[in-house]
């Protein structure tokens, strides 16, 4: 039984709905967080390494599954998805190792189906992944890893083409931290033959969970998690049932929800030893933290703290988190500092902010954040997923109305946000633009 797995063309990604947020309202009570994105993003394309019928639980109801799943449906695998958090993958019959340009161009992971597909028929086809919203998005480590392994790269007509008749495992040392490269290369060597050592791998939960998810299909991964990962190539891997870790992005953007908006907040279903360096932030910010077994509260002071960050490969604070940050320091007392060290041009959304109200200067790599006494609503427009995130923390604080637009960026990694909102007790409803409108829009 099918939950629902529109066919490709039948899905469109409507650009002209918008949140409409009212700010100020207290929130209270507890909100919890769904299966982790990037995980998804990586173990979902990970399933064809073994044919035969895969489940995997805790997915989130998230626009970039849905493409997945229509790449893999698009490629002869059968998949269902039998409830909204569930996914169960049969690739006993996939027939082909071409991704199509009209399904990847939808997504950057999309290029985690070239490590799958390797790994699977030692041969795969899928379009460069698009520009993005901060910056290049460079893929030469993947190359650098997938060659040392005797794969054979070429780029062509925008197509990255990759094959081998023979994958032998290699001693790897990756120029620079990548979460991509790691999760890429790691599909493509789980069976190859020998030994294959990543050195200055990635060591994100999502990296230790696809080796988890690997490692319960027959894989011999060991040191996930540290940044040399030893993988031994085994001939066969087998379907397996997988339940996927909880979203740390997720969870650590309702922290800082819970911050900037001076409340009191429980966020459920998370791992909180992930959550360490966003934790320490809104810590130094004021709040109380409680951590849980499976849940954390944060309790906000009156007036947030200036704290200074700077993001880094996990352990250090993440990336994703920049912008939701970024967004709660500009509430706080003081000057606060937050330094991006990963992405070029990951400040775009800081003038949006400014358009509400933030003091914010931006030079390079740094924004320096003045903290103003309050933001107030305007029209602003999400320019990526956590920029996103970030404007629905500031209107939530702000006096009065913001709308925002784009919130298709927002849907792509945040299942369910308005509901999840409205329960805490947001004044938050998501529109649609009159025709009159959509068609000036078009
Ligand atoms: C993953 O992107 C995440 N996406 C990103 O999350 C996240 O920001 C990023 O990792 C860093 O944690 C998914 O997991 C789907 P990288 P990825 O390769 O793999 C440079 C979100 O909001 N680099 O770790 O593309 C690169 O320029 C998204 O959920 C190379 O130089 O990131 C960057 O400076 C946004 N050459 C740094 O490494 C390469 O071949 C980290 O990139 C690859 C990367």
């Amino acid at each position: 039984m099918l939950f629902y797995i529109q066919p490709p063309y039948e899905r469109k990604f409507t650009l002209l709905e918008k949140y409409l947020i009212k700010g100020g309202m207290p929130l209270k009570g507890a909100i919890t967080v769904s299966g982790a994105k990037n995980a998804a993003l990586a173990i979902i394309p990970a399933a064809v390494l073994a044919k035969g019928v895969t489940t995997i639980e805790n997915i989130p109801d998230i626009s970039d599954v849905n493409t997945l799943t229509d790449i893999l449906s698009s490629l002869g695998a059968r998949v269902e998805r039998p409830n909204r958090s569930t996914l169960i993958i049969d690739s006993e019959e996939l027939c082909s190792c071409t991704v199509p340009y009209e399904l990847a161009k939808r997504m950057r992971a999309s290029y985690y189906m070239l490590g799958a597909l390797i790994g699977r028929c030692q041969k795969a086809s899928v379009s460069m992944p698009g520009g993005c919203d901060f910056g290049v998005r460079p893929i030469d480590q993947h190359i650098k890893g997938f060659e040392a392994l005797g794969i054979k790269v070429t780029i062509d007509k925008g197509m990255i083409n990759a094959e081998s008749d023979r994958i032998l495992g290699s001693h790897i040392h990756f120029d620079v931290v990548s979460v991509g490269a790691t999760v890429n290369v790691m599909m493509a060597a789980v069976k190859a033959r020998g030994i294959t050592i990543l050195e200055n791998a990635a060591k994100e939960p999502h990296i230790v969970d696809l080796a988890n998810f690997l490692n319960s299909m027959g894989a011999d991964i060991r040191g996930a998690g540290t940044d040399v990962i030893k993988i031994h190539g085994v001939d066969i891997l087998h379907p397996t049932d997988y339940s996927i870790i909880p979203d740390q992005i997720e969870a650590g953007t309702y922290m800082a929800l819970a911050a900037a908006t001076g409340s009191s907040l429980t966020i459920k279903n998370v791992i909180p030893k992930h959550l360490e360096s966003i934790t320490d932030k809104i810590r130094a910010a004021g709040c109380e933290v409680t951590e849980f077994d499976e849940s954390i509260r944060v309790k906000s002071p009156q007036r947030l703290k200036k704290t200074n960050v700077k993001t880094l490969p996990h352990p250090g604070f993440p990336t994703d988190m920049q912008p939701q940050i970024t967004a709660m320091l500009s509430l706080a007392e003081g000057t606060s500092i937050v330094t991006e060290s990963v992405w070029e041009g990951r400040f775009k959304y800081v003038d949006e902010l400014k358009r509400m109200g933030a003091n914010i200067s931006v030079d390079g790599k740094m924004a320096v954040i003045e903290g103003v006494d309050h933001l107030t609503g305007a029209p602003v427009k999400a320019t990526d997923l956590r920029a996103g995130a970030a404007l629905i923390i500031a209107a939530l604080c702000a006096h009065g109305t913001t709308e925002i637009e784009e919130i298709h960026h927002i849907e792509r990694g945040y299942e369910g946000i308005v509901t999840k909102l409205k329960k805490i007790g947001a004044d938050i409803q998501k529109i649609q633009l009159p025709d009159d409108m959509q068609s000036k829009a078009q």
